[in-house]
């Protein structure tokens, strides 16, 4: 049942901490307090290339991963959307691999990837909520997620424990090749570690976030804002609204603005920007300000490091939890799913079962 939430979504965003926790307790040994991954079905010293793929959500999720583990591992990855690459026709490379997400493991593009992938000699590994499910069943090695059910049609509590699991394989896998320092891996581990802390901490900050969310209900169009792995987090914040309030909204990599969508830019259209401190805050900071002098009004989720800068030009500014750039993603897809959520409590749309949608997409 949904307890004393008002919606099953409500429900399982307030799931977060623990999910997070729990999923990291598959993967970090307690007594070690260092990643432990299980046997994977190829080997990350040699393996050539990473296919990363899944739909919606969990491709998002995927698109992260990307991120990470080409950062951290330094292993060459492709991730593109299962409806795209089952009918793409990359060439793939002997010894390669997928990584296949999905929370339910019954997505029809998903598992079509899958069979392609096994066709063409590739190892799977699947990251999936549903241990009973085909893609847990099929893939050579399922790494599951820790969610436990999720209710709602949009993804909230499953995309961030795919997320600790994909940080933990970019970890672990950077291990096997020698690409990080014992110094670094034991900072991102305890960065990791420190997540479901910062997460239960976002969610105490909810009446800031309806109140955010107040200033988009009437909007018609959104644009949210990021660079680097927190681009996948600006396009899963404009899917969930997309889906949950029936708003258009638009996911784009910051330093794409330029080319073409700050065209859109006046005072109509808020900007979503998630902006944590890192090594693209000042990058990440001046495209905002761009948009901002253009008559945009941003709201910016950051942390109390970049608050004041963004203070400067931003009509509002969202102060998360100080953490580590690596983890940084996976905190601000809390907020953006719990502003997602509140707008469409307040425009009175549908939360668990948004119009037209599926939980499980099992046709093409
Ligand atoms: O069960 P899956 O993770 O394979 O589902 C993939 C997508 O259909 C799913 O993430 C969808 O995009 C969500 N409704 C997004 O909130």
């Amino acid at each position: 049942g949904k307890g004393n939430y008002r919606h099953f979504m409500e429900k399982e965003l307030h799931e977060h901490p623990g999910v997070i926790g729990d999923t990291l307790r598959q993967y970090v040994s307690p007594a070690s307090r260092a990643v432990a991954l299980p046997p994977l079905p190829f080997d990350p010293r040699v393996v050539p290339r990473l296919t990363l793929s899944g739909c919606g959500s969990a491709f998002l999720a995927a698109h992260v991963g990307r991120y990470w583990i080409e950062a951290l591992a330094r292993i060459p990855c492709d991730a593109d959307v299962a409806s795209e690459l089952r009918y793409r026709e990359p060439p793939f490379a002997k010894g390669g691999a997928a990584i296949l997400v999905s929370q339910s493991g019954e997505t029809a593009d998903t598992l079509a990837v899958l069979a392609m992938m096994k066709a063409q000699g590739q190892s799977v590994l699947s990251v999936v909520n549903v241990p009973e499910s085909s893609m847990a069943r099929e893939a050579d090695t399922p790494l599951l997620t820790v969610a436990g059910p999720e209710i709602g049609v949009a993804s909230t509590k499953a995309f961030s424990a795919q997320l600790s699991v994909l940080a933990c394989l970019a970890i672990g896998m950077a291990r096997a090749r020698g690409t990080l320092d014992g110094g670094t891996e034991m900072r991102l581990t305890q960065a990791l570690l420190a997540v479901p802390e910062a997460a239960a901490a976002i969610l105490e900050q909810d009446e800031e976030i309806r109140a955010l969310a107040h200033e988009i209900t009437r909007a018609r169009d959104v644009l949210f804002l990021g660079r680097g792995a927190m681009f996948p987090i600006a396009m899963e914040g404009a899917l969930k609204l997309k889906e949950l309030s029936y708003i258009h909204a638009e996911g784009y990599a910051a330093g794409e603005m330029k080319h073409g969508p700050i065209a859109l830019i006046d005072e109509a259209v808020p900007v979503i920007a998630l902006c944590p401190s890192g090594p693209l805050f000042e990058k990440t900071a001046s495209n905002l300000q761009e948009a901002a002098a253009r008559g945009g009004r941003i709201m910016a989720f950051c942390d109390a490091e970049g608050a004041a800068a963004l203070s400067r030009f931003a009509e509002r500014v969202v102060v998360l939890p100080s953490v580590d750039p690596f983890v940084a993603p996976i905190l601000h897809a809390i907020p953006v799913q719990l502003l997602a959520y509140h707008v469409a409590v307040l425009k009175g749309t549908d939360v668990d079962q948004p119009r037209n949608l599926a939980k499980s997409v099992t046709v093409e």
